[in-house]
């Protein structure tokens, strides 16, 4: 299939999306940074960008902001209700729509947050009378509130970090492009960005946002676009690369710990095993000491999964809790996408487009 026809086939509805890269590729010199990336962004999602350290997420970024110029491809937004491609000439105004963040944000310490803020919604143009509601309004966003008027150079990292999140919308953009908005920030900053984040995209925002933490991309991504040397590798709803993973993991922990654990995981093996959806795999059950849980393989479908939480019952397992660790899975197969040892074709294609495609394994 050409990679045009595969552009085509990403979305059901051409009027959903609201940025469109296609075929991007980004050289430094001999070096590729960003390899034929195509993908299509729709309108009220947040879409995850994730991959290693060098992965190419900052140079998709700035290809985006046209920070960069991309070496072959193209970087359409909507504009007006019309997909436009992002040129020299209508930059300025295509780019009002978003707001960047894009590596660590600097600002000179002798400004505040307040000036600082001003400024930005000036340059971009917002209504200059609604300027002080709308700072005051985004600084009380990330409760910076009673450092609205001190100087930056007094701020923590992690301020900065949250300044420089509000920075890239004190205009009101409907699209954010945050390059690791959560890096540096410790966990109770992280969650709040999180909270911050899924706030904004109720309020209709289409959020792309890079990082390399599996987890907190995982949490508020509506789709993760999965990349490595600079290629897409995978580009999916969390649920659907669930399934995709070769194998999901299941939390089974027992009312009472049992005397002889290898009896109860022979026992639990025998129960289990007949409905994982897996063929040819031995040793479905052990038993995590850390954890004291026994844990489960398993193809990660919710048939199977309710088939063994009744098995169990059935056979009078007592189980206190019973979990499928969201990231576990995912886990696996980002681990396994990045090694090599498995490849989605067709990254990017949706389920419609992959169902006879698949996941090979190899
Ligand atoms: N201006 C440049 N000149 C030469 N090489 C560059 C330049 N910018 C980026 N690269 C290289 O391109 C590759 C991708 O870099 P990029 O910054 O996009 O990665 P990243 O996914 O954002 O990584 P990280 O998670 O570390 O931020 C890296 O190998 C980097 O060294
Ligand atoms: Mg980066």
């Amino acid at each position: 299939m050409e990679i045009t026809d595969k552009v085509k086939f990403m979305s059901n509805d051409e009027t959903d999306i609201i940025i469109r890269l296609k075929n991007l590729s980004k050289n430094f010199g001999e070096f590729t940074a960003v390899n034929n990336l195509s993908l299509d962004i729709k309108r009220g999602e947040i879409i995850g960008l994730l991959g290693p350290n060098g992965a190419g997420k900052t140079t998709t970024m700035k290809m985006i902001s046209r920070l960069l110029i991309p070496t072959v491809g193209e970087v359409w937004i909507r504009d007006n209700g019309e997909l436009k491609l992002l040129t020299r000439k209508n930059k300025d105004s295509l780019l009002d729509h978003l707001g960047f963040l894009i590596e660590n944000p600097t600002f000179y310490d002798h400004m505040t947050p307040r000036q600082i803020l001003s400024y930005f919604a000036k340059l971009k143009g917002y209504p200059k009378k609604k300027i002080r509601s709308r700072v005051e309004e985004v600084i009380n966003m990330v409760e910076l509130e009673g450092w609205i008027d001190k100087k930056v150079g007094t701020f923590s990292k992690g301020m900065r970090q949250k300044l420089g999140i509000v920075s890239s919308l004190v205009h009101n953009p409907d699209i954010l492009v945050l390059d690791e908005p959560q890096t540096g920030l410790d966990p109770k900053a992280r969650k709040e960005i999180r909270e911050l984040l899924l706030k904004l995209k109720h309020e209709g925002k289409t959020i792309f946002l890079s990082s390399h933490l599996l987890y907190e991309v995982s949490e508020i991504s509506d789709r993760i676009a999965i990349i490595n040397l600079g290629k897409l590798i995978a580009f999916d709803t969390i649920r659907n690369l669930e399934t995709e993973s070769p194998d999901s993991l299941l939390r089974i922990q027992l009312l009472v710990l049992p005397t002889d654990i290898a009896k109860m995981r022979d026992e639990l093996e025998s129960i289990i095993k007949p409905h994982t959806g897996m063929k040819n795999v031995s040793d479905i059950v052990s038993y995590n000491f850390d954890t004291q849980v026994f844990e489960a393989r398993f193809d990660g479908s919710l048939e199977n999964q309710s088939r063994i939480f009744k098995e169990l019952a059935q056979n009078k397992i007592d189980v206190v809790d019973f979990s499928v660790p969201r990231t576990s899975s995912l886990e696996e197969l980002y681990i396994r996408l990045l090694s090599g040892m498995i490849t989605i074709r067709n990254p990017g294609a949706e389920k419609q487009a992959k169902e006879s495609a698949g996941i090979m394994e190899g």
